[in-house]
C-alpha cells in the first residue's frame, strides 16, 4: 500500500472501524487526507476483542451462504468490514451493496476501498441509505449480512420486514451482534468487560461517547430466541441464533 502524506499534520485521530491502521487530519485547505501504514495493523476494534471481531465478522459472511457471482448487501455496513469479506467471497463477477445512513462511514470504506490494491473490491458500490426503507426492488439479493446495526436500529421488526423483502427466496440473512445473554453469569461478566475494558480504553481514544451507550443498548436488545421469534413472524422459513465466544456475542441465521 503506498503511503499518502500530508505535510499539515495537525489534527490526528484515530479512525474506529477500520481494519487498516488510518490517521486523518484536515488541511488548511480543508482537504480530507489519509496516512496509512503498508502492513493492516491494530485498530480499536482489534484492542477492544482482542483481535475476535475479524473471526467473528467472518464467521457471519460464512453464515450469509454469500458464493462467487452472488449479488449481496451489506446493512449498516459502517468503513465496510463486512463488505471487503463479502467482496472476496462474492469475486468479480459478484457485486456488494454496502449500505448505511452515515455519510461520514461511508467517506472512510469509499477510501478503503480505493487504497486497496485488491481488484476484487471494486465489485462494492457504496449507498447511503436507511435499513429501515431499503431503495431495493423485492427479492433481488442473494444474501444479507448485517454486522453490528440491528442492536442500533430504532425499529428491529421492521428492519428485519425489509431484510426479508430484499432478499431472494431460498437466500439467507446473518446477523452478527452482541448477544444478550439469559444466562446471568455472562450477561454480568459482557457487562463487565464493558465498564472495566471497552469503555475506559475508548475513552483514552477519545470515543467514550460512542462506546459508552454499549450496555444499556445490549440490555434493550432482543435475545436469540426473540430474534428468532421475530424473523419468524416477519416471514422467514427458518431462524436460528448462534452464540459466540461464550456467549458474549451471538449470530442470527435466517432462511426466507
Ligand atoms: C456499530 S456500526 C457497525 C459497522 C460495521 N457493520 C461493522 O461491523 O464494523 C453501526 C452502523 O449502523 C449504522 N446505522 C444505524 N442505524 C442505521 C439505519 N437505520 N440505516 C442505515 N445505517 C444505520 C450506523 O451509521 C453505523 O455505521
Amino acid at each position: 500500500m503506498r503511503l499518502s502524506i500530508q505535510k499539515d499534520t495537525r489534527t490526528w485521530k484515530w479512525l474506529p472501524f477500520s481494519s487498516l491502521f488510518l490517521q486523518h487530519t484536515v488541511s488548511d485547505t480543508g482537504r480530507f487526507v489519509v496516512l496509512t501504514s503498508a502492513k493492516p495493523s491494530l485498530t480499536l476494534n482489534d484492542l477492544l476483542s482482542l483481535g475476535q471481531h475479524r473471526v467473528w465478522k467472518r464467521m457471519a459472511v460464512s453464515w450469509s451462504g454469500a458464493k462467487m457471482g452472488d449479488q449481496v448487501l451489506d446493512l449498516c455496513c459502517g468503513s465496510g468490514d463486512l463488505s471487503f469479506l463479502l467482496s472476496e467471497k462474492v469475486g468479480s463477477n459478484g457485486k456488494v451493496t454496502g449500505l448505511d445512513f452515515s455519510q461520514e462511514q461511508l467517506s472512510v470504506a469509499s477510501l478503503r476501498q480505493n487504497m486497496s490494491l485488491k481488484t476484487c473490491y471494486k465489485n462494492i458500490d457504496w449507498v447511503e441509505g436507511d435499513a429501515l426503507d431499503l431503495p431495493f426492488p423485492d427479492g433481488y439479493f442473494d444474501a444479507i449480512t448485517m454486522g453490528y446495526g440491528l442492536r442500533n436500529v430504532v425499529d428491529k421488526y421492521r428492519a428485519m420486514q425489509e431484510m426479508f423483502r430484499v432478499l431472494k427466496p431460498g437466500s439467507r440473512i446473518s446477523v452478527l451482534d452482541f448477544n444478550k445473554s439469559t444466562q446471568p453469569f455472562t450477561a454480568s461478566t459482557q457487562e463487565w468487560m464493558i465498564d472495566n475494558v471497552v469503555v475506559p480504553v475508548a475513552t483514552s481514544y477519545g470515543l467514550a461517547k460512542e462506546y459508552e451507550y454499549l450496555k444499556s443498548s445490549i440490555r434493550e436488545f432482543l435475545t436469540g430466541k426473540e430474534l428468532e421469534k421475530v424473523a419468524l413472524q416477519v416471514g422467514f422459513s427458518s431462524a436460528r441464533h448462534y452464540e459466540i465466544s461464550g456467549g458474549i456475542m451471538g449470530n442470527l441465521v435466517a432462511k426466507r
